[in-house]
């Protein structure tokens, strides 16, 4: 078992990330022993309730079940889960438990940061993006008609346990989704700050066939680092005012891929993934890295074999990224590469990116 902590500084915030590969109904004791004598209401995925229900035999009065999908993470979800624990009575002194993927982590600690004005709750992330991306920092969100995310807080869990055990009936495109996080970790990885070298750019590359077969103890070691380096990112900038920006490596674009597709034709991974390659032919045409790094990118990101993506109008794609949280004014926030594993923020004009519209053909 590998435990690690979180520990926020500035409000003396701490918790664990218990990851470990073991039986469900063990998971489910430790779970149950960390909420020890407080009601709770365990929120989880349909798709998990229906692999693992049974195994892990939660009471029924205690369950909330909520279809999978991005769209269920929504105003409506949000007022059936917290009336449900109006209902049930809960108090502040009780807990929320997310049981799935980002949707149902994101949803649950929305629902739990406004409950009688927070609420504890936990993560059980089921989804390897989940596992190594947002169970872990404490961003919360609901979508909008606006937008995704538009709408949420920062609300730290009281704890993350991490089983790689789920992510053997994940889906493969689901698997993919979050290998492309997992790949972004290794472009920014010198940028995150971690005392330990973790060196994730070697592991991707001797251990990549092992990791696309998901072989366990991999998987698990994988998670592990990629938990680490958002862990030191996020004890050093909680609430994204500097630091923290880093994490959107490729999300710029890749946001935008999202909504002119309308979040149906690719997956969110499938979006940064290209939203990588797109910042790293920015970054050479803005001579901040020689073509050889570029290269190198590229064929660490063809080792896990993602869909190829197609170029938009660019007209387009800068319009929906001026809408981006991160955007000011006619400024876009770009996080791009600036040596080998480092990365920086930059705010760029849009006009300038249309000068480099013909970046993704490089
Ligand atoms: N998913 C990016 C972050 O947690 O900041």
């Amino acid at each position: 078992m590998t435990n690690l902590s979180v520990n926020i500084k500035s409000n003396e915030k701490s918790y664990p990330i218990f990851i470990e590969d073991e039986d469900k109904a063990l998971l489910k004791e430790k779970i149950l022993s960390f909420v020890e004598g407080r009601n709770f209401l365990v929120i989880i995925s349909e798709k998990v309730e229906k692999l693992y229900g049974k195994t892990l035999k939660f009471p029924k009065e205690n369950v909330f079940i909520l279809k999978d999908g991005e769209k269920e993470k929504n105003f409506n979800n949000y007022k059936k889960i917290t009336e449900r624990a109006l209902k049930m009575k809960l108090t502040r002194k009780d807990a929320f438990i997310a049981i799935g993927g980002g949707v149902v982590g994101d949803l649950t600690g929305f629902a739990a940061s406004t409950y009688m004005r927070g609420i504890d709750f936990i993560q059980v992330p089921t989804t390897l993006l989940a596992c190594v991306d947002s169970s872990v920092g404490g961003k919360t969100a609901i979508d909008t008609d606006y937008g995704k995310n538009l709408v949420g807080t920062f609300y730290q869990p009281k704890a993350v346990f991490i089983n790689p055990n789920f992510l053997k009936t994940l889906d493969e495109r689901q698997f993919k989704t979050g290998l492309g996080e997992v790949v972004k970790y290794s472009f920014i990885e010198k940028s995150c700050k971690c005392e330990e070298d973790l060196n994730l750019t070697n592991f991707l590359s001797e251990k990549a066939e092992m990791i696309v077969n998901r072989d366990e103890r991999v998987l698990s070691k994988l998670i592990e680092i990629c938990v680490k380096l958002k862990i030191s990112v996020v004890e050093k900038d909680e609430k994204e005012g500097g630091l923290r920006r880093i994490l959107n490596f490729g999300h710029t674009y890749g946001h935008a891929i999202e909504k002119i597709t309308k979040y149906k034709k690719y997956t969110h991974g499938e979006a940064i993934v290209e939203g990588m390659k797109f910042a790293f032919n920015l970054a050479v045409k803005r001579n901040l890295i020689d073509k050889n790094y570029k290269f190198l990118a590229e064929d660490v990101i063809k080792k896990f074999n993602f869909v190829d993506i197609p170029e938009f109008d660019m007209e387009k794609m800068i319009e929906l990224m001026q809408m981006d949280k991160k955007a000011t004014f006619d400024k876009i926030v770009f996080i791009l590469p600036t040596d080998y594993s480092t990365v920086e923020a930059f705010e760029l004009d849009s006009n300038c990116l249309l000068y480099t519209s013909d970046a993704a053909d490089d």
